[in-house]
């Protein structure tokens, strides 16, 4: 088979088509996959037909695992969960927020790959905020009240006692969501960072698991981050993702934001994932 990398026509996204990913993959169609989404950023592998052991195989030809917390993993699985909504849930959606995964954490995951298992027959479209092309077109004003910044992260809005997923999202959730007191840890990075494989650089992380700016008061950085949320996720930038069963997802974390969308009430929703951790230096 040959391998085919399509671009989409928005921000960011390809489609490859030609690859097996319920076999072993070699070195060679490896780095071309590697190659493809340090440049695309955001692959969708359509038709693919993937066991949990399929799919945790795939992750690791791409690093170690990342460390998901906050949500318990599948039975018999520590580094797969479930992205589910049934039919008849009232909850808020899970990760209906832009944000990058897990950026709260010292060394956050580099991507994350999520499989289509169930997928509705409308809405329930990822969505996608490409972050090079959103530093590269930023007004120059904006850009120099950011450049040294460094960006203070915390679960503790989405994960915490007090959060978003905590003690007042009482209606049922299908996710297994654990609120703990470890959400309101921090860690901090620059908001403007090199990607650590292409060294082009991006905005890393937005409003909700940022929470200020180093030195900087509640006042002036929530203006900041709010002002960064609008340019980041202006429609110019983003890539918008419509989801067919047995299709594999696999996106950049350094390079994009995402965030979920709803809009199939009444429909099923699940999918897979994991998290692909920062290769450290041989
Ligand atoms: C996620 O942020 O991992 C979930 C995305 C989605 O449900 O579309």
């Amino acid at each position: 088979m040959t391998i085919e990398v399509i671009a989409s026509v928005q921000a960011c996204g390809a489609t490859v088509t030609g690859l097996d990913l319920s076999a072993e993959l070699s070195a060679a169609d490896i780095s071309t996959i590697r190659a493809a989404w340090l440049k695309h950023h955001v692959l969708a592998f359509p038709d693919q037909n993937l066991s949990d052991d399929d799919l945790e195989r795939f992750t690791l030809n791409f690093g170690p695992f990342g460390d998901d917390p906050f949500i318990a993993p599948i039975p018999g699985r520590e580094h797969i969960i479930a992205v589910k909504r049934s039919a008849d849930e009232t909850s808020p959606i899970f990760a209906e927020a832009w944000h990058t995964d897990w950026s709260f954490q010292e060394t956050p995951p580099a991507g994350t790959c999520l499989y289509g298992i169930t997928i509705p027959p409308e809405g329930g479209d990822t969505l996608f905020t490409n972050q090079h092309k959103a530093l590269a077109e930023m007004p120059t004003d904006l850009r120099a009240r950011l450049d040294g910044k460094v960006a203070i992260h915390s679960a503790g809005g989405a994960y915490g006692k007090k959060g978003f997923y905590g003690d007042n999202d009482t209606e049922a959730r299908s996710m297994d969501i654990r609120p703990s007191d470890e959400a309101l840890a921090t860690h901090n990075h620059p908001i403007i960072r090199n990607h650590p494989e292409t060294g082009q650089p991006a905005i890393f992380g937005t409003a909700g698991y940022i929470t200020g700016f180093e030195g900087m008061d509640a006042e002036a950085s929530s203006e900041l981050l709010f002002e960064l949320y609008r340019w980041q996720t202006r429609p110019e930038f983003q890539y918008r993702h419509k989801w067919q069963p047995n299709m594999l997802l696999m996106w950049d974390n350094r390079s994009v934001l995402h965030m979920a969308t709803g809009g199939y009430k009444g429909h099923d929703r699940l999918l897979h994932r994991t998290t692909i951790g920062e290769r450290t230096a041989a």
